[in-house]
């Protein structure tokens, strides 16, 4: 099979061309993010290519990005999900997922949420607790049916990423220890109530070494041969999500080595892999827009002062995350060490620091890059800020897919109570 992988940059062409994003952000208005939906499909297929000499399920994990239709167009792809709340599973639904292809993750489910998710009939729920084994399978009993569910195994193997986004070391809150794993899946296999078909692991986001994936996977298809000779018929293999993007300059896995580093570990196994990306599909597919308000220069330090802000993508300020910073309007002249910062009331409220800027004016418009996956789905409305508008881009078209927030959106829940 032939692989050309289209590299996972951060870039300012195409359906993200400069020309085009400042007519979208007239048109529109800023703060505004905006997605390219053909880049969203290069990227899916790229990875569904890599997977595609085995029996593969694509579970794109809706937590990166969960606008409806960015979920509609995934489910045209034939994607299947990655949920971790029920209402992740709703609108996976809404947009159009099979429920056979939707899988429930998370450390933290609630009782309504499993009732709700066995009803649905979806494909699995990833268990990440003994205790929480017990609860699904008491709420599989009193309906009276069976719960799908694979187990989160935590291989214990360091992902080498920002340690916020790092899930697969013991002292990480998730999975649950080979051992302890394995007493459960002998548990479940002759529980009524229970099915166990899966087994999951997911060490971290952002990975950018391929060696910590293989080295899980690896420990996990061990595992899984052990189940298969207690003959537990497990039937996916849940590769978890976690593949890096560039962001700047870091060099990153390709789908295709990770796919048969996946691979080799299976091998003689008959068993779909099943793969959650989230940012690697979504995060260079999108990108922030913001209007320059002010510039300020103070004791020498240059701040560029924008309407966008931390409420709206919190990445630099929760995990001094780096965002490329591209002005759209160019402008001659040198280019200057920079703060970027928004007009929320915290010293953290930034986009980008000392980033080489040339001279910028009110009204400017900054692209801030790589914005597609945990942006939007991590905004907030801190400040009495109302969230941004959406917008997709798709052969050169630009349409709206999420209204700005008004300030009557804002209250709407509050005000009857004065
Ligand atoms: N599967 C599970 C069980 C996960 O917990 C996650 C992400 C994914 C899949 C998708 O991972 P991805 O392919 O997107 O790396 N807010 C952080 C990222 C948090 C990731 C949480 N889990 C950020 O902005 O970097």
């Amino acid at each position: 099979m032939k692989n050309i992988p289209l590299p996972n940059t951060p870039t300012l062409e195409g359906n993200l061309d400069k020309k085009l994003l400042l007519q979208v952000a007239k048109e529109y208005q800023t703060p505004l993010f905006v997605y390219d939906f053909d880049k969203i499909e290069e990227y899916f297929n790229q990875f569904k290519l890599a997977f595609s000499g085995r029996k593969s399920l694509i579970c794109y994990a809706l937590k990166a990005n969960s606008n409806l239709s960015v979920i509609k167009k995934l489910a045209s792809l034939e994607s299947g999900v990655d949920c971790v709340s029920l209402g992740e599973i709703k609108r996976a639904i809404l947009a159009g997922i099979p429920t056979y292809k939707i899988i429930y993750s998370g450390v933290g489910k609630q009782d309504y949420e499993i009732q709700e998710a066995i009803k649905l009939g979806i494909l699995f729920i990833n268990i990440e607790s003994k205790e929480e084994l017990l609860k699904v399978e008491s709420i599989a009993k009193t309906l009276n049916t069976k719960a799908r569910i694979s187990i989160r195994v935590n291989p214990d193997i360091d992902p080498q990423t920002h340690p916020y986004i790092s899930t697969g070391l013991k002292e990480n809150k998730f999975g649950i220890g080979v051992e302890e794993a394995k007493s459960l899946y002998l548990y479940a296999h002759k529980s009524e109530s229970l099915e166990p078909i899966g087994i999951h692991f997911h060490i971290g986001s952002q990975i950018t070494k391929l060696q910590p994936i293989a080295e899980s996977a690896q420990k996990i298809a061990q595992l899984l041969h052990s189940l298969l000779a207690l003959k537990i018929d497990i039937k996916f293999f849940d590769i978890g999500g976690g593949l890096g993007i560039t962001y700047k300059d870091e060099t990153t896995i390709n789908p295709y080595d990770y796919a048969q580093s996946i691979l080799e570990c299976l091998r003689g196994l008959d068993v779909t892999i099943i793969c959650e990306p989230g940012r690697f599909i979504m995060g260079n597919s999108g990108v922030f827009l913001t209007q320059v308000l002010y510039e300020k220069i103070s004791q020498e330090k240059r701040f560029v002062i924008v309407n966008g802000a931390m409420n709206d993508l919190i990445r630099p300020s929760l995990y001094n995350a780096y965002h490329k910073i591209t002005p759209l309007n160019p402008r001659e002249g040198e280019l200057a060490p920079t703060d970027i910062v928004g007009p929320i009331c915290e010293s953290g409220d930034y986009l980008g620091k000392n980033i080489a800027l040339p001279p910028l004016k009110a009204g400017d418009i900054l692209a801030i890059l790589s914005a597609g996956a945990y942006g939007f789905s991590m905004s907030s409305n801190y400040n009495t800020r109302p969230r941004c508008a959406e917008v997709a881009i798709s052969q050169g078209k630009a349409r709206l897919i999420r209204k700005r927030e008004t300030f009557e959106d804002l209250i709407a829940l509050e005000k009857d109570y004065l």
